[in-house]
């Protein structure tokens, strides 16, 4: 009894170890071909035949000693992505930023079924986005960023449900912003800065992401108005549509979203009133400067007490700077130079916190500095009136 226990024992540890030792041998094949296919990369030379992926670094393995994940960040890798490397059959994450790999989007990874992860930043690609690119299906993690892709975002990225993470920033995509990005319900962040769109304006649709928490798209090319709908973006914490051509009203509702904590609209063609109910308790940057806006700056600012920096500077703003922002206890950065403020300024300011920068020149400010602006160690105050 005890004798056939053992025997079975010993079957079982001997298959378990056969089936190990066959993807160590074939996957080992495979990645000192992939390494020869790259030109032997010095980075790469403790990749041998006498030793077991799994302990090389840039490698881990499941349970049975099969490649899951491969980093080969800033490796020196030049040249194409073979078409071999799908016989890593369980591969989920591929980083391979900051190379010099070379060739239109890589298609071949079409065959790595497993793919959860890919990253390719920092790389020489170049040409459109495939139409098809929703075969990587299981994607939860993108990035594309700083190659030369060009042309549409393709609509079919839309249909990468399992998406939480797209990135696809500082390339050369002048085409399309496809609405069915706002298909992306698991998405938190969304990363298309620097790059130079044809679409005409940013698609409504952006407003289902409500798992969205980061949306980054300086320097895009966006004209028209920010959509109404960004106000159910209920998870935003980051804005950043700064250096666009929006014009129209900053929403009301962006000023209501109580995760938000950054929100960069400067270098824009915006205009009318900043909002004047705020209840972005969370927001600690605030940079609206480089619009046309009009109106007062509003009391609600005042009850943002992490806010640190505040932009305001070239604009149209009239009327007088509200005392409630003398109070906020976080204010490091008070700018706003070059708009038509009056009156005086509020005699508390530098009091309650410690300024950094104060810039309230070209405005037409009456009356006395306020005297704690240097006491709390205020390194730059420019004061012309
Ligand atoms: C193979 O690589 C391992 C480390 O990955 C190293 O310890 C070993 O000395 C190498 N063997 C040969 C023959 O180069
Ligand atoms: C190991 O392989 C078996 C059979 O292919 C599979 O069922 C199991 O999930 C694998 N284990 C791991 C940790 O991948
Ligand atoms: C996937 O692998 C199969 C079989 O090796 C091959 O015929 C096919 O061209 C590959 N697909 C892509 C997109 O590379
Ligand atoms: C990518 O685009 C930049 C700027 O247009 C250009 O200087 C560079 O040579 C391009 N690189 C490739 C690999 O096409
Ligand atoms: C998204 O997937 C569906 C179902 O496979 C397909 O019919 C549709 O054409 C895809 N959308 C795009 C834009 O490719
Ligand atoms: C995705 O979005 C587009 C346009 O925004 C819509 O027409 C399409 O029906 C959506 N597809 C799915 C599968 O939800
Ligand atoms: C959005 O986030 C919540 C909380 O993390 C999660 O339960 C939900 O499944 C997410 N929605 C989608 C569509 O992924
Ligand atoms: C927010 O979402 C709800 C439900 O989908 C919708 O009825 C409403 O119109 C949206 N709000 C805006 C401003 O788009
Ligand atoms: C806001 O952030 C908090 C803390 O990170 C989180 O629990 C909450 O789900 C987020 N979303 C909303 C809508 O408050
Ligand atoms: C506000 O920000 C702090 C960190 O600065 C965070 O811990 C907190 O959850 C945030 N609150 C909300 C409502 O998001
Ligand atoms: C800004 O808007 C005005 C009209 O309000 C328009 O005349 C001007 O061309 C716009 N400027 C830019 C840079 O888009």
């Amino acid at each position: 009894m005890i004798h056939t226990f053992s025997f079975v024992f010993i079957i079982v540890i001997e298959f378990l170890f056969v089936s190990s030792q066959q993807f160590l041998i074939s996957e080992r094949t495979t990645l000192l071909n992939l390494r020869q296919q790259w030109r032997n990369p010095p980075s790469l030379t403790n990749w041998n035949a006498s030793s077991s992926p799994c302990d090389w670094p840039e490698i881990i393995c499941n349970g049975n000693g099969s490649v899951t994940l491969l980093n080969l960040e800033s490796k020196g890798l030049t040249g194409a992505l073979p078409p071999f490397i799908c016989d890593l059959q369980n591969l989920e994450i591929l980083i391979l930023a900051d190379n010099y790999l070379t060739g239109e989007f890589p298609r071949v990874l079409y065959n790595c079924s497993e793919l959860i992860q890919l990253d390719i930043s920092q790389n020489d690609f170049v040409g459109p986005l495939p139409d098809d690119i929703d075969r990587l299906s299981q994607l939860e993690y993108v990035d594309l960023g700083a190659n030369n892709f060009t042309g549409d975002i393709p609509p079919a990225i839309g249909n990468l449900s399992a998406l939480m993470s797209l990135h696809l920033y500082q390339n050369l995509f002048d085409g399309l912003i496809p609405s069915e990005i706002g298909n992306l319900s698991s998405l938190l962040t969304l990363g298309l800065a620097y790059n130079k769109f044809a679409t005409p304006e940013i698609p409504p649709e952006f407003g289902k992401l409500r798992n969205l928490t980061k949306l980054w798209m300086p320097q895009t090319n966006l004209i028209g108005k920010i959509p109404e709908s960004f106000a159910n973006l209920s998870n935003l914490e980051l804005l950043d549509l700064s250096s666009n051509n929006l014009e129209g009203e900053i929403p009301s509702g962006l000023f209501l979203l109580k995760n938000l904590s950054n929100l960069y609209l400067y270098k824009n063609n915006l205009s009318g009133e900043i909002p004047s109910v705020i209840e972005s308790v969370n927001l600690s940057e605030i940079d609206i400067s480089m619009n046309k806006l009009t109106g007062s700056i509003p009391e609600d600012f005042g009850k943002l007490l992490q806010l640190e920096v505040l932009n305001l500077f070239s604009n149209q703003l009239s009327g007088s700077i509200p005392t409630t922002i003398s109070r906020i206890p976080a204010l490091k950065i008070f700018r706003v130079f070059r708009n038509n403020l009056g009156g005086e300024l509020p005699s508390e300011i530098g009091l309650h916190s410690k300024l950094e920068a104060f810039e309230v020149s070209e405005n037409k400010l009456t009356g006395k500095l306020p005297e704690n602006l240097c006491g709390g160690g205020t390194d730059r105050i420019k004061i012309q009136k």
